[in-house]
């Protein structure tokens, strides 16, 4: 079975096809036009920006997609798109676009959860087979720019959230903090990249930042706090220093903070539940940091931890396509109608 999946959420134009054969998956093809360049003047998203972009990218990303799969649109058998959540502008190009595909060439279309792909790219890898019913439960850490949830999942397509942010999203509480740093956009990168060149034996501001909601007995998140203390931190510190003096010691701080919360929020809910393996996804999941305190908390506890290979760790169309298949084969409420919904929650 080959599935072509299309994302256009956000700032990647992504296709992908996808071999689906005897239990396995083979990512035939990924295509991914970022457009970061381009949003980078402006400090962010232009969603009018990124509409165009995909409009003019779609069909030479699709030709692309298709010569290197080796295939042509014929052989497909089914089209996951992205419809939701994510920019309404940038996902009606996509949505349209793969309306136009299924038409022209008599091919299933599926509505596909921006989020609900990220969790799956941690099936793109051979390992977890997608019969491998073993690891259910999981316990699954969704971080990414508009998200910040854990996760239980029971089976397939089966979810119960956990708990989630309150306010500001891991990957918006990295991007607003390194703007405050006046690092360049993407935050998240960038501030993790910044905090790679401090030396923690050289410190010489020590600083201790919020991490609210860290102590309650519940999975929820909370960082507005940390934006607005990172904000009144740098405004004094500025009096004494010169930013570019201290800018990679606050970066690492604030790494720290982030992902001390995470680990934190995760390792209670490992604890209190029955689980079979911790998962990691989203666009967060890049963090080195994440990653590795995260593979100790599995050792700790002694339950494996799976997370994304780094390349689809950001928006890609193979994590569309796989949660597009999932859904063929799993998925008991799925959506009838593929239409852009930028607000589409899975739990
Ligand atoms: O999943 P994603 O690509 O887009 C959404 O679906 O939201 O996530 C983007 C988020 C951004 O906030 C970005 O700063 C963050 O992921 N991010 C990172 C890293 N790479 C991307 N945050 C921390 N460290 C990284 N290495
Ligand atoms: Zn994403």
């Amino acid at each position: 079975m080959l599935i072509l999946g299309i994302e256009t959420s956000c700032d990647e134009t992504s296709i992908a096809v996808l071999e689906y054969s005897r239990g396995s998956v083979f990512i035939r093809s990924c295509i991914i036009s970022s457009q970061v360049k381009l949003h980078a003047k402006y400090g962010g998203v232009v969603p009018s920006l990124a509409a165009r972009e995909h409009t003019e990218n779609l069909p030479r990303i699709l030709n692309l997609a298709l010569k290197k799969a080796k295939v042509t649109m014929k052989d497909i058998d089914l089209i996951a798109v992205t419809s939701g959540p994510g920019l309404i502008m940038a996902l009606l190009v996509g949505v349209a676009f793969a309306k136009a595909l299924a038409w022209k060439y008599d091919k299933p279309l599926i509505a596909t959860n921006h989020m609900e792909g990220h969790m799956y790219s941690n099936w793109l890898a051979s390992d977890p087979k997608l019969s491998n019913k073993k690891i259910f439960p999981i316990l699954h850490l969704v971080v990414s720019g508009g998200h910040t949830q854990l996760i239980l999942m029971k089976s397939h397509c089966s979810y119960k959230l956990l708990g989630q942010t309150v306010d500001d999203a891991a990957g918006e509480a990295f991007d607003k903090t390194a703007r405050i740093l006046g690092l360049p956009y993407p935050g998240g990168p960038n501030l993790s990249r910044e905090a790679d060149k401090f030396n923690p034996d050289k410190s010489k501001l020590n600083i201790d930042l919020p991490r609210p909601m860290i102590n309650s007995k519940n999975y929820d998140f909370s960082f507005s706090g940390l934006k607005t203390a990172v904000l009144y931190l740098v405004r004094d510190l500025k009096k004494k220093y010169k930013l570019s003096a201290i800018k990679s010691e606050l970066a690492y701080e604030i790494q720290k903070t982030i992902v001390d919360v995470l680990i934190t929020k995760t390792k209670r809910a490992a604890n209190n539940h029955r689980i079979g393996a911790i998962m990691l996804s989203g666009g967060v999941s890049a963090n080195k940091l994440l990653r590795s305190e995260l593979t100790k908390l599995g050792k700790n506890l002694n339950i494996p931890v799976i997370m994304p290979e780094m390349r689809y760790t950001t928006d890609n169309a193979a994590m569309i396509a796989m949660a597009g298949l999932v859904n063929i084969k799993y998925g008991k409420k799925r959506r009838k109608k593929v239409e852009a919904d930028a607000n589409w929650e899975i739990v």
